[in-house]
Formats: structure tokens, C-alpha cells, sequence
């Protein structure tokens, strides 16, 4: 196509008027088609020249990102992109690589749709050169803009399906908790059997019902267990449907540390705690990450009473002196929660088995309650690590990023307290 528009110019004098009229026919097709394609893409294209003003904008683009003026007003005026983005953080991340010449970097978004929902886009960005004989000219540059939500949500799935893998020795640990309630039933019900011919071989009468009711009971009991096995076991395999909202989880701390420390006063555990001051709100289930605090505070309960031991004797349980501490901050955009305890601690073996579901190490444990709390940090496309030391105590460390929209809000509360 160069070379014919080329070789077209340099005999355009010696065409006829309808040659001329064909050929600028046959190039409006072109133009018409390559914008179609241009428009139909799903990725969303900003081409700008070397200043960053607006070349060209598809509407893939129009549709993820939001725009404080029309684009296309914005081009008559030679205004950079940056001035019609209506994302501060994006704004700042074109402007950056244009004073900074950095090219072939991407970037991921939250931007929030006008019905409310949370996306999550990439924003690319590559050079546009253009070959001129053997020459390469840098030109502009072209934004790609992607919307990666889905991709995400496969990541959960493929989380998921991580821990369904895990399912074998999930199964192996339920086949083998299974196996002793049964193995009880049936032994209760053959010796009410043998009990029961020995009466009818005898004097034909049935057995005293204090014989069958003792019997009935352990059978009873174990169809019990039987049942909190299979419950639990759902629990623990069930994916979780969390309903992700902006929330602040400093303020459900706080609303959790005021209801609890009555409970840790009764048991002698002093409660520390230094939660970041901000407002920030994250992506979380509310009831979810609720359940998770309720779970490290049990877990941090039991390894101080196993360290320090409890009394029922209340003046003796004066000698438990445990502390639990918690705290919160914001460390590289992401909302850092320490949850720690002075308690037994672990072993190295221990902590590496904390996670997986049916791992206790309590005669009345389930083994879930952690493995429960890891699938909802991870829910949260959050982290949890573990830092624990026998005998001295744990603490839990959980990371949840926070969005992105987030983030210009506490910026912009930063500044705003600086100025006072
Ligand atoms: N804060 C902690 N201190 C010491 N050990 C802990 C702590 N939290 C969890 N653990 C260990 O991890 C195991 C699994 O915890 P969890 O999943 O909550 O199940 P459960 O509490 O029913 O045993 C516990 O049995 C214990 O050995
Ligand atoms: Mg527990």
C-alpha cells in the first residue's frame, strides 16, 4: 500500500480525472475498513503523538476508562491525554512515562463502571514507530488498555481448583475419621444382637431396656460425630461466595475488639492493639473477615492458655498473663494486618501445616479454622504468612492490596491533613 501510494504520487499528473476519482475511492474503502477494525477491537487503543495529545481513540477505550471531558473535544485544543483521564492514578502514570521517556511498561487498575461494579484493567503502553526506508521513527505511542476482570476471576478459579487437588488428602483425613464412629456403631449394635439372642435362646424375654438404651446411646453419639465430620468436611471443600464490598476493616476491628475484650479480660489476656488511623476501605466480605479475626483470636486463646495454663480457680487464673496484640497500617499500597499472640508457638513442622484443612494439634480441634481463614485471605486476593517461635508466641501476618480508587482517597486525605 506504501509503495503504490508512493508510486501513485509521483505520476498523479499524468492520470485521468476518473483514475484520480477511483483512487481516492479506493483509499476512502481502506481508510473505512482499517477504522472498523480499529474500532471493533476489544482491547481499548489511545494512539498519541510524541507530546501525548490524541491521535486516534477506538471505543473499547471510551468504554473502560473514564473521561472528565470527550476526548475527541479534547484533541482540537492539543491537550495531553493525561488532562481528559478522569483517573488521577492513570492520569499520573501516562504523565510519568512521557516526562520519564519510559516505554513498554503496564500497569493494573481498578476503575469502578458507572452501574457501580469493580474492574480491574492493564494499561499498556508501547511505542508507535514508523518504517521509513530502512528507518525507524518513533512517532507516539500507542496505550492498550485491557480489562482483566475475568482473568482474575479465573485466578480465584484456578485457586479453587488448587485446593480441590488438595482434596485427596482431605479425603484420606475424613476416610479416616469416619472409620471409627462406624466402628463403634457396629460394635454397639452386635453386642445389642448378642445381647438379644442370648435373652430369646434363654428365657425369650427381651433384654432390660437400661441394656438397649446404653447401647442405643453410643450408637446415638457416634451418628453425632458421623455428622459433624460430613458437616465440617463441607465446610471445608464448599467454595466460599464471598460478596466483595468496599469495607473498612479497621472499623470492623475496632467493632470486634470492643465486643471481645470483656472475653479476654474473663481470661486474663490483655489486648493491645494500634490500628492505622486512615479510613481506608478494601474489597472484602465483611462477614468473611470477620470470621477470620474470630478464628486467629480462638487460635491465639488456646496457644496462651497452653502456655500459661488455666485454672478454673479464678485467683489462680490471675497467673495467666497472655497478650494478644493487633495491629494495622498501610505499607506499599497494601493493607497490613498483624495479628500476634505471646502465646505456645510452633514448630517449624507446625506452621507449615497450619493451613491444611484437618491439620490440629488439639484434642478438641477440627483443623479448619485456619484452612477456612486461608481460603478467605485468599478470596480477598490477599496473603497470610505465619511467624512463630515455640515458646515465646505467633504472629500472623495478612496482606490485602488495596484498590486502586482507594489509594488516590488516602492520598488525597494525606494531603489534606498536612495542610492542617
Ligand atoms: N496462634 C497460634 N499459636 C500456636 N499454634 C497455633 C496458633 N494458631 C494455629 N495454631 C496451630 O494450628 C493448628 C490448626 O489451627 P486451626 O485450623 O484453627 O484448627 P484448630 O484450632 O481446630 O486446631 C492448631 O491446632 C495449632 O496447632
Ligand atoms: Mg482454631
Amino acid at each position: 500500500m506504501k509503495e503504490f501510494s508512493r508510486r501513485v504520487s509521483q505520476k498523479i499528473d499524468k492520470l485521468s480525472p476518473l483514475q484520480i476519482q477511483n483512487l481516492v475511492e479506493g483509499c476512502y474503502e481502506q481508510t473505512e475498513m482499517f477504522d472498523s477494525i480499529f474500532q471493533s477491537l476489544p482491547s481499548g487503543l489511545i494512539i498519541v503523538d510524541e507530546n501525548f495529545c490524541l491521535i486516534k481513540i477506538n471505543k473499547a477505550a471510551e468504554r473502560y476508562l473514564p473521561f472528565k471531558i470527550n476526548p475527541e473535544d479534547s484533541k482540537s485544543e492539543n491537550l495531553p491525554v493525561w488532562n481528559f483521564i478522569d483517573d488521577e492514578e492513570i492520569a499520573k502514570f501516562l504523565q510519568n512515562a512521557h516526562e520519564n521517556d519510559k516505554t513498554n511498561i503496564s500497569e493494573e487498575y481498578t476503575v469502578s463502571t458507572s452501574g457501580g461494579a469493580v474492574r480491574f484493567i492493564d494499561v499498556y503502553l508501547t511505542p508507535l514507530v514508523q518504517n521509513q526506508n530502512l528507518d525507524k521513527n518513533l512517532i507516539g505511542s500507542i496505550i492498550r488498555i485491557d480489562d482483566v476482570t475475568e482473568k482474575r476471576n479465573q485466578e480465584v478459579l484456578l485457586h479453587r481448583m488448587e485446593t480441590l487437588a488438595g482434596l485427596t488428602n482431605v479425603a484420606a483425613s475424613v476416610a479416616h475419621e469416619i472409620k471409627n464412629p462406624l466402628g463403634a456403631i457396629s460394635i454397639h449394635i452386635q453386642l445389642m444382637q448378642k445381647a438379644i439372642k442370648k435373652k430369646r435362646e434363654g428365657d425369650g424375654l427381651l433384654p432390660p431396656p437400661k441394656y438397649a438404651e446404653d447401647y442405643l446411646d453410643v450408637v446415638t453419639q457416634e451418628i453425632e460425630r458421623l455428622n459433624k465430620i460430613v458437616v465440617d468436611f463441607l465446610m471445608a471443600v464448599r467454595p466460599i461466595s464471598a460478596n466483595l464490598e468496599l469495607v473498612n476493616p479497621n472499623k470492623i476491628l475496632t467493632e470486634f475488639i470492643s465486643f471481645f475484650t470483656p472475653e479476654f479480660t474473663e481470661k486474663n489476656i490483655e489486648l493491645e492493639s494500634d490500628l492505622c488511623g486512615c479510613d481506608v476501605r478494601l474489597l472484602l466480605d465483611a462477614k468473611l473477615f470477620r470470621e477470620v479475626i474470630v478464628n486467629l483470636s480462638q487460635n491465639a486463646i488456646s496457644a496462651i492458655e497452653k502456655k500459661f495454663g488455666v485454672d478454673e480457680d479464678s485467683e489462680k487464673r490471675s497467673r495467666v498473663h497472655g497478650k494478644i496484640r493487633i495491629n494495622s497500617k498501610i505499607e506499599n499500597d497494601r493493607y497490613i494486618l498483624t495479628f500476634s499472640d505471646d502465646g505456645c508457638g510452633m514448630d517449624e513442622i507446625t506452621s507449615s501445616r497450619v493451613f491444611e484443612p484437618y491439620f490440629t494439634t488439639k484434642s478438641n480441634g477440627t483443623g479448619l479454622g485456619m484452612a477456612m481463614s486461608y481460603k478467605i485471605i485468599k478470596e480477598f486476593s490477599g496473603d497470610v504468612s505465619i511467624d512463630s517461635a515455640i515458646g515465646e508466641g505467633t504472629t500472623f501476618k495478612i496482606e490485602l492490596p488495596v484498590p486502586q480508587m482507594e489509594k488516590k482517597l488516602l492520598t488525597f486525605r494525606e494531603n489534606c491533613s498536612g495542610e492542617n
